[in-house]
C-alpha cells in the first residue's frame, strides 16, 4: 500500500500580497511535499495532494474593499490574480489554489454547521455589542477605540490597553468611538450562534486528540501540546478551559450566510479551514478523482502547516468541528515560528522586512532563499531570523563553495579528456567514499520527514566536505599532468560526479530547479530517493557542464534589504559560454606601470572570525616587514594549503580599512564572472619575495 497524503498550508488573508512569512511557510511545506513525492512505498509512488486557497471573508477585507472603492469580490479577485507568479517564482508547487468564497466552500461550511447543529452543539444567545449608527454595522473589537478604563490612556483598542497591558471588554472603555466613522457607538443586542465547545464531550475528544499519541508518539509538537493543555485545563475550579465559540456575525458582512438565519453570516474563522476541504474537492473534480472516497479512506493522512499565531484555531476549533460533524480529523498540524528580519518583528501594516516580490523582481535566485530557509528551520516552534550576512555566508560558503563546486571541479576533465564517459573502475561495485555518502540516505530521509531540515542540510554539507577533502587528496589537476595516471584521473573524476549526483538527490526537495539542471548535465531521468543506491553505469555519458548557480552578490543583497539602493545590472550567468568577463578598455604601458605588482611569500594564513568569505594573510614582500592583507577566497582554499606558497600582490594599492583590520594590498586570483572557481596566482619556482612583475 502506498501512503496517501493530503497537505495544506494556512490560507492567507486576501487583503495583501504575500510577505516573507507566507513564503517561509510555503517553502517549508513545499520541501516536505517534494520529499514525500520522491518516496515509494512497496515500489509504488507515494500519493501526495498539496492545496491552498485565499481566505477572503471577514470584516477587515470588506472594509478594505470599500476603502478601495471595490466590491469585496473584485477586491479579492485582484489579490488572487497576483498569487501564481511569486509561487512559481519560488518553485512552490501547490496542486491547486482556490478561494474560500467558492460554491463548494459555501456548501461544505453549511453542511458542517448543520451536522453540528444536529448533534446539539449549536446554541443561540442574545449578546450586547457596539454598533456604529452611521455605518449601520456591529463593530468588531478592533474597530472600537477609547480611553483605557484602568489607566485612562487615550486611543486604546476595544479589547486591551497598550500602555498598561490590561484586558477588558469594549463596553468598559471610556469615551468609545468607532474608527470607521468616528461617532460614539451604541450598545445594541443581537442574536448570535455559538458552537458549544464547553460541552464535556468536546473537551473529552480534544484531550484525546491534542494530548494523545499518533503512531506511538505524542501527536503534537511539545510546545503546541503544552499550549493545548493550558487551554483545555482552564483555570482552577473550572470543568474545562474551553468556552463556547461565537461563530456568527451580523450583516453587513462578507461571508457565508447561515442556513435558515437571514442576515446572519459565519464568522470568517468558521469557513476558513473548511476551505482546505473545498480546495481539495475542487482540485479533485478538476483531475477526475473521487473526493468522498479519498477522505473516507482510513489510510488517508491529513496535515496542515501553520504558524504559531493560529494554533488555537487548528488544535481546538478545527478538529472539533470536523469530528462532531462526522468528518475525518487532521492527523497533525505542523507549527512553525515567525520569521524576523535582522531581529525586527515584521509588521503587516508597516510592511517592513524584505519583500519576496522584490526579491524576485531584482533577479535574486529563488533557490538561495529556499536553501537559506531550510538551513534555519527545524521541527520546533522557533522564530527564524533573516540577516543579510548570514544569508550570503550560507549560500556562498556552503551551497556554492561546498556543493556546487564539486561538479565544476570534476566536470571539465570528464568532458574534455574522456568524452563525457563515466568510468568508476572498480569503484562501481563498492567504494568507501561513495558508500559512506549513500549510507546517509535513511538518516537524511528521517530528518526531512520530521521537518528537521537544518540538521538534514548539515549532514549533507558534512558529506560535501568529505568529497572536497577527497578532491584535495587526489588532486585531479596534478593527475592530469601524468599520462601514466590517466585512468586514475578518470576514476577520481567519475567518483566525484557520482558523489555529486547523490548529494543532488539529497538536496532535491530544497533545490528542485538546480536538481533539474543537474539531471540534464548528468543525462539522467528525474531522480527519486531510491536512485541514491543506483550508481551511474560505466560507459554512461554526461553532457557538457553548464554553469549551475551564481554566488550572491553583495550589491544585490543591499538592493533587497535597502530598497533605495540601486539594483546591479543582471548577469547572464546561465550561459556557460558567457561566464568569462569581457576584455577591459585599452591602456598604455604607462597606465600598466602605475600598478606595482610584487612576488610575495605567504607566511601566515588564517580564517577571519565573523567573515565567511575572507582569509587573512601575512605576506613577505621583501620589505623586511610583513603585510596584512585580506582576500575573499575562503570558499576556494583552506589556509593550510596556502602557507609557504608564493603569490602575487598589488603592492601600491591604497590601504583599505576593513571591519577586521587594515588590508595593505591585494592578492591576485583568477575567476570567471561568477566566482564559481577562484584560482590564486603563483609564480614559477625561483621567484623571490619583493621581485617586481613587469
Ligand atoms: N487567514 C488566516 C489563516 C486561515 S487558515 C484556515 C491567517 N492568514 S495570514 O495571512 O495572516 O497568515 C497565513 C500564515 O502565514 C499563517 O500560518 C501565519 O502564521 C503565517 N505567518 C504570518 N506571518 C508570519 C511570519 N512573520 N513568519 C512566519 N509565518 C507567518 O492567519
Ligand atoms: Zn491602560
Amino acid at each position: 500500500m502506498s501512503r496517501k497524503l493530503f497537505v495544506t498550508t494556512a490560507l492567507p488573508y486576501a487583503n495583501a500580497q504575500f510577505h516573507i512569512g507566507h513564503i517561509m511557510e510555503y517553502i517549508q511545506a513545499d520541501i516536505w511535499v517534494r520529499f514525500q513525492r520522491m518516496q515509494k512505498d512497496d515500489g509504488k509512488p507515494r500519493e501526495v495532494h498539496f492545496v491552498c486557497a485565499d481566505d477572503v471573508h471577514g470584516a477587515p477585507i470588506m472594509i478594505a474593499a470599500e476603502k478601495a472603492g471595490k466590491t469585496p469580490q473584485e477586491f479579492v479577485r485582484e489579490i488572487a490574480a497576483g498569487r501564481q507568479k511569486p509561487l512559481d517564482g519560488f518553485h512552490i508547487r501547490f496542486d491547486h489554489w482556490d478561494s474560500t468564497d467558492s460554491p463548494e466552500n459555501h456548501e461544505l461550511s453549511r453542511e458542517i454547521y448543520q451536522n453540528l447543529k444536529a448533534r446539539g452543539l449549536i446554541e443561540t444567545r442574545t449578546i450586547e455589542q457596539f454598533f456604529d449608527p452611521v455605518k449601520e454595522m456591529f463593530l468588531p473589537d478592533r474597530y472600537i477605540k477609547g480611553e483605557c478604563p484602568k489607566c485612562g490612556a487615550k486611543d486604546q483598542n476595544g479589547d486591551s490597553c497598550e500602555v498598561c497591558s490590561s484586558v477588558y471588554s469594549p463596553p468598559e472603555l471610556k469615551e468609545p468611538y468607532s474608527i470607521l466613522s468616528g461617532v460614539t457607538p451604541v450598545l445594541k443586542s443581537s442574536e448570535h450562534f455559538f458552537f458549544r465547545l464547553s460541552d464535556p464531550q468536546c473537551a473529552a475528544f480534544l484531550r484525546e486528540w491534542a494530548l494523545g499519541n499518533a503512531n506511538g508518539h505524542p501527536r503534537l509538537q511539545s510546545e503546541v501540546a503544552n499550549k493545548a493543555r493550558e487551554w483545555l485545563e482552564g483555570k482552577e475550579g473550572e470543568e474545562s478551559g474551553l468556552s463556547d465559540w461565537d461563530i456568527s456575525r451580523d450583516a453587513p458582512y462578507f461571508g457565508i450566510e447561515i442556513p435558515d438565519a437571514p442576515g446572519k453570516y459565519f464568522y470568517v474563522w468558521l469557513d476558513a479551514p473548511v476551505g482546505y476541504l473545498a480546495s481539495l474537492k475542487n482540485y479533485f473534480s478538476r483531475i477526475g478523482k473521487d473526493y468522498d472516497a479519498f477522505l473516507a479512506d482510513p489510510e488517508t493522512e491529513q496535515y496542515h502547516f501553520i504558524g504559531k499565531d493560529i494554533i488555537y484555531f487548528h488544535t481546538l476549533f478545527w478538529p472539533a468541528m470536523l469530528h462532531f460533524s462526522g468528518k475525518k480529523v487532521p492527523d497533525n498540524v505542523f507549527v512553525h515560528g515567525f520569521i524576523t528580519v535582522s531581529g525586527e518583528k515584521m509588521s503587516k501594516s508597516r510592511g517592513t522586512g524584505i519583500s519576496p516580490i522584490r526579491y524576485l523582481d531584482i533577479g535574486m535566485n529563488p533557490e538561495w532563499l529556499r536553501y537559506y530557509i531550510a538551513a534555519k528551520l527545524n521541527s520546533h516552534v522557533e522564530d527564524v531570523d533573516f540577516t543579510a550576512e548570514d544569508f550570503m555566508a550560507r549560500v556562498n560558503a556552503d551551497l556554492i563553495g561546498k556543493y556546487v563546486n564539486i561538479a565544476s571541479r570534476a566536470a571539465g576533465f570528464i568532458t574534455k579528456r574522456f568524452g563525457g564517459r563515466i568510468d568508476l573502475g572498480g569503484a562501481e561495485s563498492g567504494d568507501s567514499l561513495l558508500n559512506q555518502i549513500r549510507a546517509g540516505a535513511d538518516e537524511i530521509a528521517a530528518l526531512y520527514d520530521s521537518r528537521e531540515y537544518s540538521r538534514a542540510l548539515r549532514q549533507i554539507m558534512h558529506y560535501a566536505d568529505i568529497v572536497n577533502a577527497y578532491v584535495d587528496e587526489h588532486k585531479p589537476w596534478v593527475l592530469v599532468k601524468d599520462p601514466a595516471r590517466e585512468s586514475l584521473l578518470h576514476e577520481v573524476c567519475s567518483k566525484l560526479l557520482e558523489a555529486f549526483r547523490i548529494l543532488t538527490i539529497y538536496l532535491k526537495p530544497v533545490l528542485p530547479a538546480l536538481a533539474e539542471k543537474v539531471e540534464t548535465f548528468l543525462n539522467v531521468a528525474p531522480m527519486q530517493w531510491a536512485d541514491i543506491q543506483i550508481p551511474m553505469e560505466n560507459g554512461h555519458t554526461v553532457n557538457t557542464y553548464e554553469h549551475l548557480m551564481q554566488r550572491v552578490d553583495e550589491k544585490l543583497m543591499d538592493a533587497l534589504v535597502e530598497p533605495d539602493k540601486p539594483v546591479p545590472p543582471a548577469e547572464k550567468a546561465e550561459d556557460a559560454a558567457d561566464t568569462i568577463d569581457a576584455i577591459a578598455p585599452e591602456v598604455t604601458i604607462d597606465d600598466f606601470m602605475k600598478i606595482d605588482l610584487r612576488v610575495a611569500r605567504i607566511v601566515e594564513c588564517d580564517l577571519v572570525e565573523g567573515a565567511d568569505r575572507l582569509l587573512r594573510f601575512s605576506l613577505d614582500v621583501g620589505e623586511g616587514r610583513l603585510r596584512n592583507v585580506f582576500a575573499g577566497i575562503r570558499s576556494a582554499y583552506k589556509p593550510e594549503e596556502l602557507v609557504g606558497k608564493m603569490t602575487v600582490v598589488v603592492a601600491n594599492l591604497a590601504p583599505r580599512k576593513m571591519k577586521f583590520g587594515i588590508s595593505e594590498g591585494m592578492v591576485l586570483a583568477a575567476s570567471d564572472k561568477d566566482d564559481t572557481g577562484i584560482y590564486i596566482l603563483q609564480p614559477w619556482p625561483g621567484a623571490m619575495p619583493g621581485m617586481r612583475i613587469r
